[in-house]
């Protein structure tokens, strides 16, 4: 048996991607931009036995729904393809936080296994292949290989689907005195997938184009905003971002925010307007994550869970980058 174990961290992007391009290989079509966070993680055990007859997942205690073994299974025959191991592989997976419910676990799910993965086949591949691999599972997973704040651009239009598509980190974890409060409102996995809101999204919303050519914008200058420092710029331009994304997505009838999100929006609104900065940004589901600055991090937190519906609030970091944990020697 060879066998590693990868832990990763979730990402949440300042600059949203929504969006893949019309080519096979699971192109973004759009820039983003992610902080990486410290305060949850996914852990992820791969190891390839001789005993098994096909590829098994185990998330969180339980075998995983048929789409979820798929994806993984694709990500499995790359690293076998790649590394001429030919044995299927098991795949036990825990998160700390939300399963599939807009807290980004497929961006740390698909990292810690891309990383788990080649490990135990015994390759031994640069981080930028890495964070390709992990892009073809889930393309925020691309961004979660690193630690920091991390871009990853839009593919290009057309080519093959081997064209390499790495996330790459574009300033240092100490670039912001960030912490990103994630108010969790329900416990439950979202309805719909980001692939398929992603794809109804593309084919319904009345503003899918004007969100591909205004994204780049947004993206550029949130890049600007963060070399700069400046925490409010950056603030700002994160609400824009997810406004903008969930109103296309809206527009389709994708609907992840609800009411206590929106509530939750307000409530940053109101506590901006009493002099706390905070900014709201969301992912495709109704955890609404604050941005605040460290020195108002336990105030910030105090008011959010006093919010109704806000079952907790995970404060986190700036996280690291995937590492394994457990390897072959
Ligand atoms: O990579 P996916 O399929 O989990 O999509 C991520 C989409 C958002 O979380 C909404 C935005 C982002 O850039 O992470």
């Amino acid at each position: 048996m060879s066998r590693a174990v990868a832990v990763a961290h979730p990402n949440i992007a300042l600059a949203k991607y929504w969006g893949k391009r019309a080519r096979p290989g699971n192109f973004p079509a759009v820039p983003s931009l992610s902080v990486t966070l410290d305060g949850m993680s996914t852990r992820t055990e791969v190891v390839f036995d001789a005993a098994l007859g096909a590829d098994e997942l185990v998330l969180g205690g339980r075998a995983a729904p048929r789409d979820d073994g798929a994806r993984v299974a694709e990500l499995l025959d790359r690293v076998r393809a790649a590394s001429g191991e030919r044995r299927f592989a098991r795949v036990t997976s825990a998160n700390d936080f939300p399963t599939g419910s807009g807290l980004a676990s497929s961006a740390s799910g698909f990292a810690a296994l891309a990383l788990a993965a080649v490990a135990a086949a015994g390759l031994e591949w640069p981080e930028s292949r890495v964070s390709d691999l992990a892009r073809r599972g889930s393309a925020s997973a691309a961004r979660s290989v690193f630690g920091g704040f991390v871009e990853l651009l839009a593919g290009a239009e057309s080519g093959s689907e081997e064209d390499v598509l790495a996330a790459r980190p574009v300033a240092a974890s100490d670039a912001l005195d960030l912490r990103v409060l994630a108010c969790v409102v329900t416990e439950q996995p979202k309805d719909e997938s980001s692939r398929a809101g992603m794809r109804l999204t593309a084919e319904r919303s009345p503003y899918y184009a004007t969100w591909l050519e205004s994204s780049p914008r947004t993206f550029e200058s949130m890049k600007h905003a963060l070399g700069a420092r400046d925490f409010a710029r950056v603030g700002e331009l994160a609400e824009q971002s997810a406004l903008a994304m969930h109103a296309c997505a809206l527009a389709a009838g994708v609907i992840y925010l609800r009411g206590v999100s929106l509530e939750l929006w307000q409530r940053v609104r109101e506590l901006r307007a009493a002099g706390l900065r905070a900014y709201a940004t969301a992912d495709a589901g109704p955890h609404v994550k604050v941005l605040v600055q460290g020195a108002d991090a336990a105030r910030a937190k105090r008011e959010l869970e006093a919010q109704p519906g806000v079952l907790r609030v995970i404060d986190s970091g700036v996280g690291a980058g995937a590492r394994l944990i457990e390897g072959p020697p």
